[in-house]
């Protein structure tokens, strides 16, 4: 067995968040060096507990989790309730977390692991608003040679956006901190809605997860059941995009997706395009070639590789 991948996964749980947390949890391949939670679908005080419970559901009350930033760089706080829920977590019932809170601030936490690891060895994963990254970046601009690559999950081009009509939330959310990090000179790999949205909970691939028989399996497809509701009903598909596993699964098998190194740029003065990721797919800029933007998806295969490793929780 190589070397696990130590990773630092950044999140606002939100039920997709808890998926790619469970899958990261169930992948020898990854070690988890922390979980940091930041405001974004709903508050810290609950994106942090969500955190704790997920890691006690996979009986993994040893993973630190610690609290980030409860609002983002500069604009207002948006939170997404209305999506999943006002526990952030709606779907199964799930026990107060016992395991503690980190006592540590999240970006405190991150730059102290990026300084004093070996240089290259840290990949930060970042699932919500990019608030937590941008704040380490701004207190100690070190760390940006030193991080090994960035896979988040944000923004979209060609799919547009779900809470504007050109913004992704997680970028809308803090589009000044998304700014940031894309400016910062890390390896970045981008999963945007434009590979999301080809990786529906179906029916029959929530199915899958009950079918594990076990209570990992049965939490996921509850957690899911809740979260898809709203986006099915928005799009009409059968099933929702599962956006924040994606970042996961490409650790675990980049062969599953496809996409394409150009630059993104953040649209941070215009009031209606807000938060756009402006994608220069056709290269018809000189601006920088910033991200690797992922465009599609062996949905089939994520899904079952998904399922093996809840299996294994
Ligand atoms: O737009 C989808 C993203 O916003 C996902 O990360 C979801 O959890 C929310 O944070
Ligand atoms: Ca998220």
């Amino acid at each position: 067995m190589p070397i696990p991948r130590r990773i630092i996964i950044d999140t606002d749980p939100g039920q997709d968040d808890a998926v790619a947390i469970l899958l990261a949890l169930g992948s020898p391949e990854l070690e988890i060096v922390g979980i940091t939670a930041v405001a974004g679908n709903v508050p810290l005080g609950l994106t942090e507990k969500n955190a704790r419970k997920i890691c006690e559901l996979a009986g993994r009350p040893d993973i630190k989790v610690y609290p980030g930033a409860v609002r983002p760089l500069v604009r207002r706080p948006v939170t997404a309730e209305h999506v999943h829920g006002k526990t952030g977590l709606d779907g199964p019932s799930l026990p107060e977390p016992t395991m503690p809170l980190q006592e540590q601030h999240a970006v405190d936490f991150i730059v102290e692991t990026v300084m004093n690891e070996e240089s290259g060895s840290i990949t930060l994963c970042p699932l919500g608003p990019l608030t937590n990254i941008a704040l380490a970046l701004n207190r100690e601009p070190r760390i940006a040679p030193r991080i090994r690559e960035i896979v988040l999950m944000g923004g979209g081009f060609f799919e547009g956006g779900n809470v504007t009509p050109t913004a992704e939330f997680n970028i809308y959310v803090d589009p000044h901190a998304a700014d940031v990090v894309f400016h910062s000179g890390i390896p970045i790999v981008v999963m945007p809605l434009d590979v999301t949205h080809k990786a529906l909970t179906t029916a029959k691939r929530v199915q899958a997860f009950r079918a594990l028989g076990s209570k990992v399996g049965e939490a996921a497809a509850a957690l899911l059941d809740f979260f898809e509701r709203f986006d099915e009903e928005k799009y009409g598909t059968d099933g929702g995009p599962l956006h924040d596993p994606c970042v996961i699964a490409y650790l675990l098998r980049p062969e599953l997706f496809n996409g394409r190194q150009c630059n993104v740029a953040v649209e941070i003065a215009s009031e209606l395009t807000m938060g756009m990721t402006v994608v220069d797919w056709w290269g018809v800029t000189d601006r920088p070639k910033n991200a690797l933007v992922m465009r599609d998806i062996d949905a089939d295969g994520f899904f079952a590789l998904l399922t093996e490793r809840l299996g294994r929780l």
